[in-house]
């Protein structure tokens, strides 16, 4: 059965671009799974769509014909055996003939079974690690490692070709769950080391990155913090904690539908976090022009979390690798630097910007920055920090402090 849903879902993602997470929504609302088969599924899933270049590549060597229909399931069988120690081979080829006979490809059975079986025949070739000299090819990699070449070559350029493989393999791995304890700096893996279930009001998850942002902005009591692209809130969460029941959060976001959620989960859930002498406002606007909006130097922190290529949290979203266009990385520049301009006219004398990105590229991270920083002369940077992914820890982003030195 959870073999069956993770081919309807994988079917969707290939065919009509449907996310994972939607997919799986859409599908098991249909049936029954235990825990231990919902976490099959998601292991499943995303590992087929983390490894999707190498599991095509490995496939590509064994069925010359163009890609058929059973392709979906092939793709599913391949991954169990290249990559799932819980599943036996038997296991991997016999459940895929057996999910193929019960979705519509009964007639493809006998191909599945003979293409999977040549995979597990040949599996100690398979898994073969390249030379020292083919894991400096960026094509090679990319077939290695699965993901696309331009990825591979920004990842190169901006690290080497050894610290960036290294970066490309940890996002490979699957993320944990980050949680942050309000009163201490611990933080612990929510699946393995936390298992309270009411967490809302001592803990938070945020990638360590992300939390590295926040301690940036050096929020006390009394502020008044402006939030920009708040949704779905983490940040704003924690901010409000650290004002301590005295400011003033001012929230900021384009998209309706996140602010209003993100209202709703302040309003219920965190709501004993709030004490009622901090004034926390939702506000739902496009930050490009948010200058126009508030008084200049109103504000004595803002937080500048732009939408960005997502890049350093990979091993959370496994597609964001395949959905993403090389051309989207100058586009998203542009809108990062004009966010960063109109925000800028915001902050007070002495106050500080944070300027903060999931990203592991420079054209969203320092060159943003350093153009500001030409062109605005009454600003200082006072820290910047590029977090990179490692196996214990696999995500990555960027935050840059900025301060108003002058009027
Ligand atoms: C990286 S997420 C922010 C995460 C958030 N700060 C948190 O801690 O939960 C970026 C957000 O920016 C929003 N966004 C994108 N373009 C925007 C714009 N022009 N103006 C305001 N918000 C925008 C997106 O809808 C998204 O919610």
């Amino acid at each position: 059965m959870t073999r069956e849903v993770a081919y309807k879902v994988w079917k969707l993602y290939l065919e009509k671009g449907v996310f994972l997470s939607k997919g799986i929504e859409r599908e098991i609302k249909k049936v029954s799974l235990s825990d231990q088969n919902m976490a099959f599924l998601f292991e499943l899933l995303y590992g087929t769509c983390r490894q999707k270049a190498f599991i095509e590549s490995i496939i590509k060597r064994f069925v010359k014909r163009k890609r058929t229909p059973s392709f979906a399931l092939i793709s599913l069988g391949v991954y169990q055996i290249l990559f799932m120690r819980s599943v036996t081979d038997y296991a991997a080829v016999n459940e895929s003939v057996e999910v193929a006979k019960k979705c519509g490809l009964k007639r493809e059975s006998a191909f599945i079974n003979a293409v999977l079986r040549k995979v597990v025949s040949e599996k100690s070739k398979l898994k073969v690690v390249p030379s020292d000299k083919e894991l400096k090819n960026a094509s090679l990699v990319a077939s290695y490692l699965s993901y696309p070449e331009w990825i591979v070559k920004k990842i190169h350029f901006g690290f080497g070709t050894k610290k960036g493989n290294n970066i490309l393999a940890s996002l490979n791995k699957p993320a944990f769950v980050p949680l942050h304890f309000f009163n201490t700096n611990k933080c612990v893996d929510k699946k393995k080391d936390y298992t309270i279930s009411d967490i809302d009001e001592e803990v938070f998850v945020m990638s360590p990155s992300q939390k590295a942002s926040v301690d940036m902005l050096e929020i006390k009591k009394g502020l008044k913090v402006l939030d920009l692209c708040s949704s779905p809130g983490g940040k704003a969460r924690v901010i409000e904690h650290l004002l301590k029941g005295n400011g003033e959060l001012v929230c900021v976001e384009k998209n309706i539908k996140k602010l209003r959620l993100q209202k709703k989960y302040r309003e219920t859930k965190a709501l004993k976090l709030c004490n009622s002498k901090i004034r926390t406002n939702f506000l739902c606007a496009d930050v490009t022009y948010v200058n126009e909006i508030f008084l200049s130097g109103y504000f004595d922190r803002i937080m500048l979390d732009v939408p960005c290529s997502n890049t350093g949290e990979m091993s959370k979203c496994p597609e964001v690798r395949w959905r993403l266009k090389e051309a989207d990385i100058k586009r998203l520049s542009k809108i990062q630097f004009l966010m960063l301009k109109s925000s800028s006219k915001l902050i007070k004398k002495n106050g500080l910007l944070i300027y903060s990105t999931c990203s592991l590229f420079e054209e969203e991270n320092k060159n943003v920055v350093s153009k500001f920083l030409e062109d605005e002369r009454n600003f200082f940077l006072e820290e910047e920090e590029i977090v990179t992914p490692n196996l214990k820890s696999p995500f990555g982003g960027y935050h840059a402090k900025i301060r108003k030195v002058t009027t």
